[in-house]
């Protein structure tokens, strides 16, 4: 049977690129498996430095530290930014890594309604005073919804509030901005001192996490986020993956066009088809259905026809708005869009969704 992964988050589909198996394969033969210790120990190999070196390039900033998964440099770069006395402000649908590091960093945290920049306001107005250093972190591309940060004028409030913004582009990084860069070149914010937080274990097919800013920034992290520090680095193989990674981004510039045709392509297919879908600038499209077991029922009729869609339910997601998660990726072809169209309008037909 024929099968289609809409599941997945890498949206490039550089897992499967030759040259990007083809570097890990030569990273193995040169270097090994493992890396051996973590990298301020005996595990720093000159891979690692190359592949930072390389993401500041392409997020335009003066550096960048690589830890071993997002949620690792979410957990260590917040909680290493603030703490006792200190104030984080955080968009309510931001992922859960950051909502771990808001934890573990001790500082006070206030939540602010999606979005709502009136209120994240209001937040700031009644806090900041208060409180040594502040803050603010938002997801990029919201991993649920699949919608944009207003990074421009939550950089407005920061500068206003002398507060530091930090921005998770797991889900924009390969997808957002003429590079793929993200949300920082998307929105043309380069250079304006954002903390830019990624994984590459999505557009960029390996896996690891970074964050990329002012090398002051980058240093301090590097001698005070716990999650860097006492852990083992990643190995050779994974760090040259994610390296041929950017660089067929980087060459390939017809992936990002293709895969933003895809996701027009499958997002009109089935909004004419009748059902509910959210439009979206990302690679994320979000089905909404509503009813948690009508989700469930639907992810179980696409998966019996090889169409692989999670379906999003509470307590991922508010009570009534439970969904099928779409993730459309570069390397999907016509036929394959055209035949997920098909298995979605036969399972849509059979549970009565119209
Ligand atoms: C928005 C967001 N941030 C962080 C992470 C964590 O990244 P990783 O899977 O590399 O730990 C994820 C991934 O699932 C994510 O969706």
């Amino acid at each position: 049977m024929k099968c289609c992964f809409f599941l997945q988050t890498i949206t490039s589909g550089l897992t499967n690129h030759p040259r990007v198996k083809a570097a890990a394969i030569e990273a193995i033969e040169k270097w090994g498996t493992g890396s051996g210790g973590s990298r301020l120990t005996t595990g720093n190999f000159r891979l690692h430095r190359q592949l930072e070196e390389r993401l500041a390039r392409f997020k335009g900033t003066e550096d960048a530290v690589v830890f071993n998964t997002g949620y690792m440099a979410n957990l260590g770069t917040v909680s290493a930014l603030v703490t006792r006395g200190d104030l984080v402000v955080s968009d309510e649908l931001n992922h859960a890594s950051i909502i771990d590091g808001c934890r573990l960093s001790r500082a006070t945290v206030k939540v602010y309604r999606h979005k709502d920049l009136a209120h994240l306001r209001n937040i700031l107005s009644a806090e900041r005073a208060a409180c040594r250093r502040c803050l603010i972190v938002t997801d990029g591309v919201f991993s649920m919804d699949g919608d944009v940060a207003p990074l421009p004028e939550l950089l407005d409030l920061a500068e206003e509030f002398q507060a530091l913004l930090m921005v998770d582009d797991a889900h924009a990084t390969g997808v957002l901005g003429k590079k793929g860069a993200g949300t920082v070149e998307y929105f043309g914010l380069e250079g304006r001192g954002i903390i830019q937080m990624g994984t590459l274990s999505k557009a960029l097919g390996a896996e690891g996490g970074y964050v990329a800013g002012d090398a002051a920034l980058i240093d301090y992290l590097r001698n005070r986020a716990r999650s860097f520090i006492f852990s083992t680095a990643l190995s050779p193989p994974v760090i040259a993956a994610a390296m041929a990674a950017l660089d067929v981004l980087e060459e390939e510039p017809h992936l990002l066009t293709q895969l933003h045709a895809n996701v027009q392509f499958l997002y009109q297919g089935l909004k004419e088809m009748g059902f509910q879908v959210l439009p979206t600038e990302s690679a994320v499209i979000p089905l909404m259905v509503g009813d948690a077991r009508q989700a469930l029922a639907l992810s179980a009729k696409l998966a019996e026809r090889g169409v692989l869609v999670p379906a999003i339910r509470p307590p991922t997601v508010p009570e009534g708005t439970s969904r099928l998660r779409i993730t459309v990726m570069a390397t999907h072809t016509p036929e394959d869009l055209q035949w997920a169209l098909d298995a979605f309008r036969q399972a849509g037909e059979r549970l009565g969704f119209f």
